[in-house]
């Protein structure tokens, strides 16, 4: 994110013998004006991460199964067009994905479908059914997403067509939606009624956004986790979504490294993460317009996975959960929570506390947790990943982790409380 490009082009004049197998060409300027537009989280950002006590959560030791048949594992709550939690007949809803365990724990990707989940206290959950006609449904399975409510009570489930219906479990993703209504049968679950279609809502472009087609290196190119977001200052609606840079020429520029003494490792230009953002264009939210990425992390990471943003009185910050296997070559970064901070929705994100780590698992148990995500008033839910229990014996999770809850102040953050396994509050 830093701009000071002038001292890094005196390094990269010095090294470019050295780095001739990374960096075919130096970038024209003209290029380099182009690709500075889009803030970028940049190898001189990442050089090194420290865990802290405003960034790590506590040891998971043990939990209680919301649905000990099932994995159950990325997690979004029903929300209001504002963004606020929303409520259905007193009961909070919450939607995850989820795998019999029929499955294997590693296996739960490919067969993933959507439940959702209900709760008086937001506190205490019972698991109800998917919500729509799984052969209706587009995509091999259903990835992550976003649930939105209208007024009326109409339901928007966005989700990620994931493969194709027949052809078993490939890695095409496209972002998709369906709609239907729920209602509360007293103290027996929910009713879900009104199925609308399932639609496709975009698709990798190839410019902005990489195809599989254009994927270079061994991890699954992204083009998912659709994020419902209406912007408080314009009224304006999106989805955001995960991304990679698209094109098939992925030279590294100056703003992607930043200020860095190192020779970048062969390879780092496979990783070409981004967060997307698509403009919605019609009232019934059918029609999206995709646009250039909110930031981009070329040569930094592959998989900025499920971002989403939340806003604070003038600030906005926009966060995303990534992995440290899909850090590129070179960089060692935890699995965690990473945020970025702006003034305005398409502002220029700077990474928080410095790095953009926001919340790591403890260093004992680096990959306890995942797929945190946060909702207003702080509040980060995650799943229990891969943890050791009390006597160190190494356990898969599938179930809801405790509630964090953070603290945002302007480019900072810091972990204040824990509450409990998938606690939500209005
Ligand atoms: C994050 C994630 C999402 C994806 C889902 C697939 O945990 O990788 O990006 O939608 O898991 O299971």
């Amino acid at each position: 994110m830093k701009r000071n490009h002038s001292s890094f082009l005196t390094k990269l004049a010095l090294t470019t013998a050295v780095l001739a197998g990374t960096f075919a060409q130096l970038p024209s300027a003209a290029s380099a004006a182009e690709a500075s537009e889009t803030p970028v989280w940049s190898r001189e950002d990442v050089q090194s991460f420290d865990l802290t006590e405003e960034n790590t959560a506590p040891n998971i030791d043990s939990f209680t199964d919301v649905a000990p048949d099932y994995w159950v594992w990325d997690t979004w709550p029903l929300r209001d067009r504002d963004g606020s939690i929303a409520k259905i007949n007193g009961y909070y809803v919450t939607f995850a994905l989820t795998a019999t365990k029929d499955y294997t724990w590693s296996g739960r990707h490919d067969h993933a479908v959507i439940r959702y989940f209900y709760s008086k206290n937001g506190k205490d959950w019972t698991m109800g059914e998917v919500p729509y006609n799984k052969e209706k449904a587009l995509g091999f399975r259903q990835w992550a997403g976003s649930a939105m409510m209208e007024k009326d009570g109409t339901i928007h489930l966005f989700y990620t067509a994931s493969g194709r219906k027949d052809e078993g479990p490939t890695f095409e993703q496209r972002l998709a939606k369906t709609t239907f209504e729920m209602d509360a049968k007293g103290n027996s679950g929910f009713t879900v009624s009104n199925n609308g279609e399932h639609e496709i809502l975009a698709e990798a472009d190839g410019t902005y956004y990489e195809t599989q087609e254009q994927k270079t290196g061994n991890i699954i190119y992204s083009f998912r986790d659709p994020w419902f977001f209406q912007d408080p200052k314009t009224g304006e609606e999106y989805i955001i979504f995960e991304g990679n840079s698209g094109g098939d020429d992925k030279t590294l520029e100056p703003q992607h490294l930043g200020d860095v003494d190192e020779v970048v490792p062969e390879g780092a230009e496979d990783y070409n993460g981004n967060i997307g953002i698509a403009k919605a264009t019609d009232d019934d939210l059918s029609e999206f317009e995709l646009m250039a990425p909110l930031l981009e992390a070329n040569g930094v990471n592959q998989q900025l996975e499920r971002p989403h943003i939340v806003t604070k009185g003038n600030d906005y910050y926009l966060f995303t959960i990534s992995h440290q296997f899909t850090f590129a070559p070179g960089i060692d970064g935890p699995d965690g929570l990473y945020g970025f901070n702006a003034d305005s929705l398409f502002g220029d994100y700077q990474p928080m506390n410095d790095t953009g780590l926001v919340v790591a698992n403890p260093e004992n148990d680096p990959f306890q947790a995942y797929s945190w995500a946060v909702l207003p008033h702080g509040q980060v839910i995650s799943f229990v990943n891969e943890f050791h229990d009390g006597e160190g014996n190494f356990q898969q999770g599938g179930s809801f982790a405790p509630t964090l809850r953070i603290n945002l102040k302007g480019d900072t953050s810091e972990i204040k409380n824990v509450m409990r396994e998938g606690e939500i509050h209005g």
